[in-house]
């Protein structure tokens, strides 16, 4: 491996496949972000062919490749789909990528790289305990983590709210298609903290997603007992993440194995 390659991460969302190549020393972007409309259906095999444009676009020769998935990863194969094509469950995304790109691959859980991220360069950076990021976006993902070590697929946005899916009630895509107000958006956003809190009693909660750059308008109305704070990295979360955990790997780090290794 070249040692001056930046990792690069790759971030798989309903609307847009993005990739840049990731500082290590600071989390920032080491040169412009490339986006890919996400192909209609957004199918294993035509993400396969945008991730593998992406890399070849923009990823130096020998550089680690983390790509994120919005649904549980385990051991590179993904395991469930509540908002994209139901053939990625049972697709073992490793190997698929691995295939169109020509290198290893590492892939992961989109709000655990989020997460991930925040922990090592953003609103939890040095934050002992239990911190849960949530990803307030088309559906709610989770990242759990412990004195900085990430226990992957929590999908915390599945537990089940009042007998329903939480993400279905409290998730920013049923703000919008609800119309509902900040007030009562918050009232239904409060009772899933307050469950997340009996649940976890985590020390601190970061709120990421598009929406967490209104967070002046939302989450001064939670009333929590527990810290809640926006994400600071925002859209350029996942593909941090998703970098770290790369490099990681190409490292022998052997965490990475846990999320997005065979
Ligand atoms: C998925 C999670 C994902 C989250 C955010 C949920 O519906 O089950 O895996 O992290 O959406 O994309």
């Amino acid at each position: 491996m070249v040692d001056d390659a930046h990792p690069f991460g790759i971030d798989f969302g309903g609307s847009g496949i993005k990739g840049a190549p990731v500082d290590l020393r600071t989390g920032e972007f080491a040169a412009d972000r490339t986006r890919i409309a996400t192909p209609p259906g957004g199918r294993p095999e035509e993400v396969a062919g945008v991730v593998a444009e992406l890399v070849e676009t923009g990823a130096a020769d020998h550089a680690p490749v983390g790509v994120t998935v919005p649904g549980i990863v385990l051991h590179g194969t993904v395991r469930s789909a509540a908002n994209i094509d139901r053939s990625w469950i049972g697709t073992d995304a490793v190997d698929l990528f691995r295939r169109r790109v020509g290198r290893d691959v590492v892939v992961v859980n989109d709000a655990d790289a989020a997460g991930l991220a925040e922990v090592r360069y953003g609103a939890a950076r040095d934050e002992d305990g239990v911190v849960i990021v949530t990803t307030l976006g088309t559906g709610i993902g989770s990242a759990l983590v412990y004195d900085g070590v990430l226990i992957p697929n929590t999908e915390l946005g599945h537990l089940e709210m009042r007998g329903k899916d939480a993400e279905r009630q409290a998730a920013n895509s049923v703000r919008e298609r609800k119309e509902l107000s900040w007030e009562d958006w918050a009232k239904v956003l409060r009772t899933y903290y307050r469950m997340l809190e009996r649940l976890f009693s985590p020390d601190l909660f970061v709120v990421g997603g598009g929406v967490s750059k209104h967070a002046a308008k939302f989450l001064p109305l939670l009333d929590l007992d527990t810290r809640i704070v926006p994400a600071t990295l925002r859209n350029t979360a996942g593909i941090v993440g998703a970098a770290v955990l790369a490099a990681e790997a190409a490292r022998g780090v052997t965490h990475a194995s846990r999320v997005g290794q065979p």
